[in-house]
């Protein structure tokens, strides 16, 4: 009698065991054969594969997405921000949208400059005057009308019932809006959903009627539902409520751009990239140019020599930047002369790899004829095989910390993203000149850098990532961990990161990036290092050989892919 009850016994243990390990795949899985997602919030990442399901293509699931992050994902998804989308077609065909926010007309140059001309901070930071006019409503009405398939209403109704039926936050989440309530409090007298006496927890149903609200009317009225009528009212009503500018007129006259993307080659691999007013492409492309004809593959990964040849690259294409590049409407940025390979080339070929170029020797390049954290990245391919790298933000965490009452959203803080004075770092270090200074319709400079990587003219990889400064080094080293380094999505995202932005002179390293050998050997050679936090949290899809989507979804949020 014994035996068989242990046989049962062991059948048991075997079912549960089996049970939780398909739970553990399901939920970690990694390579779908139709469609994937990869986005900062699980839920964005399933509201995105329904729509695919339902035969929406990816700029379907990429609108259906945003609005979704808009409500699970308050610190960096949002209505009141604005971001960049690159696409690329089944048919190899290329675009992209730049829903870029804009100074206010009544915006001046030394706006946030006190009475002696020295920046006050937290102006360009916080509080309504840190506002930009929005452009994320515009980007997903531009978007839709290019390439939406499905009804618009079903695109924005998954956000209105998350909004209006609330959702569990997670873990991550609950910590973040309690260490954030009095910055909330101080900064909306009258009240936000986010706002309350007793403390988050996992698990606690997160309710926005007021923001539901906003995404009916823009579900039933289009981009006129935000830019027009009662929502910009309330958004005028807002900027009088502190020191804003953002007026109706404003509002009305904002339109999103279709740009043409950068487009460039590595070794065998084209890329595509957003261009100004994003620095992000022209920047990836300059640097993938100048560490081209290195043996990375076989100096290996973090290797001494392969972290010298980034570094030495990275610190000069941040001086370019802070130079020449600015919102292309305003300033003519100098793209072919910056994304030039032999210029590239022959400028690494000077380098010494043996020693660290000290910044204040280098300086931003001449060329002839020219003067002179948090964001969210989602990357999504249809079972066609378009493919959408998007990458949105309202700059700092949870923006200028003011939600609009009465519409229940957060606005941005994205005018810190101008150069507010020559010299005067920005909230990420960054420096800039006339090309990014502030005028009025103008936008600001940004380092979000969606991109895809295609390779014998197939899709090859779709990525993307949050991190200010940091942003353009993490898709580099990204695509380099992918092409260069055999790594898989996952590995790719997961890899510790660095990062040297030219100024202030120091190589940024997450914890176990760079191991101690090498560190020791670039201190020895004048390389200063400073050991950070997370930097960035990527979303990546590589396309396989056998046509499999492989998906990397980061670790260091709460970030999760999904497909099917
Ligand atoms: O556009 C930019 O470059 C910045 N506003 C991005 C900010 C950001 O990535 C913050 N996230 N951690």
């Amino acid at each position: 009698m014994k035996k068989p009850n242990l046989i049962y016994l062991f059948f048991i243990v075997y079912l549960l065991g089996s049970c939780s390990v398909k739970q553990q795949t399901a939920s970690n899985q990694t390579e779908f054969e139709n469609g994937a997602v990869v986005t900062a919030h699980p839920i964005a990442s399933e509201v995105g594969v329904e729509i695919l399901k339902k035969g929406g293509n990816a700029v379907d699931a990429a609108i259906a997405v945003k609005f979704a992050l808009a409500v699970v994902y308050p610190n960096a998804g949002n209505l009141g921000g604005g971001g960049f989308m690159v696409f690329r077609g089944r048919d190899g065909s290329v675009s992209s949208l730049d829903f870029r926010e804009k100074a206010p007309e009544k915006a001046f140059t030394d706006m946030y400059l006190d009475k002696d001309g020295n920046p006050i901070t937290d102006l360009s930071l916080y509080g309504q005057l840190a506002t930009g006019v929005p452009g994320s409503v515009a980007g997903m009405d531009a978007a839709y009308k290019k390439y939406g398939t499905l009804p618009w209403k079903d695109l924005v109704q998954p956000a209105i019932d998350l909004a209006a039926k609330g959702f569990p936050i997670t873990e991550q989440q609950a910590g973040e809006f309690n260490r954030y309530q009095e910055r909330f409090k101080k900064f909306n007298p009258t009240g936000a959903a986010i706002i309350r006496d007793q403390e988050w927890k996992k698990g606690d149903q997160f309710l926005q009627p007021e923001l539901a609200e906003t995404l009916t009317r823009i579900a039933e009225q289009g981009r006129d539902g935000f830019y027009k009528g009662k929502t910009a009212e309330y958004i005028v009503a807002e900027m009088k409520r502190g020191n804003g500018i953002i007026s109706l007129k404003d509002l009305e006259n904002y339109q999103a751009a279709w740009r043409d993307p950068i487009v460039g080659n590595y070794k065998t691999y084209k890329v595509i990239s957003m261009p100004p007013p994003s620095s992000g492409g022209v920047a990836l492309m300059a640097l993938l140019q100048s560490v081209e004809k290195y043996p990375l593959k076989k100096w290996g990964f973090q290797s001494d020599s392969t972290v010298r040849a980034m570094v030495e690259a990275e610190r000069r294409i941040y001086a370019d930047r802070a130079t020449h590049l600015g919102d292309p409407d305003f300033y003519r940025v100098p793209i072919a002369n910056l994304t030039d390979a032999k210029f590239n080339q022959e400028r690494m070929a000077k380098v010494s790899l043996e020693k660290a170029t000290p910044s204040d020797e280098v300086k931003a390049s001449k060329f002839p004829g020219y003067e002179s954290e948090e964001t969210t990245h989602y990357s999504i391919v249809d079972k066609n095989g378009n493919a959408v790298s998007l990458t949105t933000t309202i700059n700092g965490s949870y923006g200028s910390l003011v939600w609009v009452d009465g519409a229940g959203f957060l606005l941005n803080n994205e005018m810190d993203d101008f150069s507010v004075k020559p010299g005067s770092p920005n909230m990420y270090g960054l420096l800039g000149g006339k090309a990014n200074s502030i005028q009025p319709g103008k936008r600001m400079l940004s380092a979000m850098t969606p991109t895809i990587v295609e390779e014998d003219g197939k899709l090859k990889m779709v990525v993307g990532t949050p991190g200010g400064s940091t942003i353009i080094t993490s898709v580099f080293q990204t695509i380099l961990n992918v092409l260069e380094f055999d790594m898989t999505a996952q590995e790719s995202v997961s890899a510790p990161r660095f990062h040297h932005q030219w100024k202030p002179d120091v190589i940024d390293v997450e914890t176990d990036a760079i191991n101690e050998k090498t560190r020791q050997s670039l201190s020895e050679d004048g390389y200063k290092i400073n050991k950070r936090g997370a930097i960035g949290r990527v979303e990546n899809i590589v396309i396989l050989k056998n046509g499999k989507l492989q998906t990397g979804a980061d670790h260091r949020g709460d970030d999760k892919a999904a497909g099917y």
